[in-house]
C-alpha cells in the first residue's frame, strides 16, 4: 500500500467482487482502504487493480480452513461489511437439506465464524459491523422458506453483537434492502419466472449508500438498522 494512503479508515466487504458489495467498494474507494473479500483469486485481484488503495481478502466463505488462514492476516480494521450471500428459492416439500445446510452455512455461520475472527482487530479500532440483510429479515413469502429464515436467523445475530459488543466500542448496523437489480434478483426472476424489471428494482448504489451513512454516525451514535425499499413506480 501507497504509505500516504495508510492514514485511511480500513474497510473488508465480502462478496467485494460483485453486486452490491461491489457497490460498497466503489462508494468507498475514494476514503478508505479496501479489503475485497471474493473466492476468485483473479476475479478479486481485477478488482483490487481498480482502487487507488486496495488488497485482496480471498477466501471461499463457507471453507473454514480459507478463513482461518485468512483472518490473521488482517491486523487493523476499522470496519466489517458482510455483504456476501446466496439465495435458493422452493417450497419448503422441495427443499433438499443439503439446500437448507448450504444457505446458512454462507448466510449465517460464516458470517458469524468471520466477524468472531474479526473481533480483536474491530475491538482495537472500535469499528463497526454492517451486515446486508433483507427485507426476508423482516417478513417472509411462499418459496422463501430458506433464504428467509436464514435472513431471520442474522437478525438475530446482529441484535445479539450489537449488545455484546456495545461495551467494547464495536457498532452493528443491520441493513435490510428490498429487491435489488444484482445476479442474485435475476437468479429469483429466472426461477420465479416472469420479467426482469430491472428499473423497477434498488440500484446497487442505493444499499452501498445505505451502507456509508451507517459508517458516517458521529461517535456518540449507533444506527442499528436500515430498511432501502424501492419507491415502487
Ligand atoms: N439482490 C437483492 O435483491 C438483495 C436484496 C436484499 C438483500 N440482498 C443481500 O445482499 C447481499 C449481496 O447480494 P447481491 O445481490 O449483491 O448478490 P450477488 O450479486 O449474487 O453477489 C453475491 C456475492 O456473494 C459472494 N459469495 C457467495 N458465496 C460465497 C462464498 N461461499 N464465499 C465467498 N463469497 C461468496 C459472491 O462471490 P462470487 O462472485 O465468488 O460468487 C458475490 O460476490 C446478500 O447478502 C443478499 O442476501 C440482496
Amino acid at each position: 500500500m501507497d504509505n500516504r494512503l495508510d492514514t485511511r479508515p480500513h474497510v473488508l466487504i465480502t462478496g467485494g467482487t460483485r453486486g452490491i458489495g461491489r457497490a460498497v467498494a466503489d462508494e468507498l474507494a475514494a476514503t478508505h482502504h479496501l479489503l475485497i473479500g471474493g473466492r476468485d483469486r483473479d476475479a478479486v485481484d481485477a478488482v483490487v487493480a481498480s482502487y487507488p488503495s486496495a488488497e485482496p481478502f480471498v477466501a471461499d466463505l463457507t471453507s473454514e480452513d480459507d478463513v482461518a488462514a485468512a483472518a490473521p492476516g488482517v491486523d487493523r480494521l476499522d470496519a466489517l461489511v458482510h455483504s456476501a450471500g446466496i439465495t435458493a428459492m422452493g417450497t419448503v416439500e422441495d427443499l433438499a437439506r443439503a439446500t437448507w445446510r448450504e444457505v446458512f452455512e454462507v448466510n449465517v455461520v460464516a458470517v458469524a465464524d468471520l466477524t468472531a475472527r474479526l473481533l480483536p482487530a474491530l475491538r482495537r479500532a472500535h469499528g463497526q459491523v454492517v451486515l446486508i440483510n433483507s427485507g426476508s429479515g423482516f417478513f417472509t413469502s411462499p418459496g422463501n422458506s430458506v433464504y428467509s429464515a436464514s435472513k431471520f436467523a442474522l437478525r438475530a445475530f446482529s441484535d445479539t453483537l450489537r449488545e455484546e459488543e456495545r461495551e467494547h466500542g464495536v457498532r452493528v448496523t443491520s441493513i435490510h434492502p428490498g429487491k435489488v437489480d444484482t445476479d442474485m434478483q435475476r437468479q429469483i426472476v429466472d426461477h420465479q419466472g416472469g420479467d426482469y424489471r430491472a428499473d423497477s428494482y434498488l440500484t446497487p448504489e442505493s444499499v452501498a449508500r445505505a451502507v456509508v451513512f451507517a459508517l458516517s454516525a458521529t461517535p456518540e451514535a449507533q444506527v442499528e438498522s436500515l430498511n432501502v425499499r424501492p419507491m415502487g413506480r
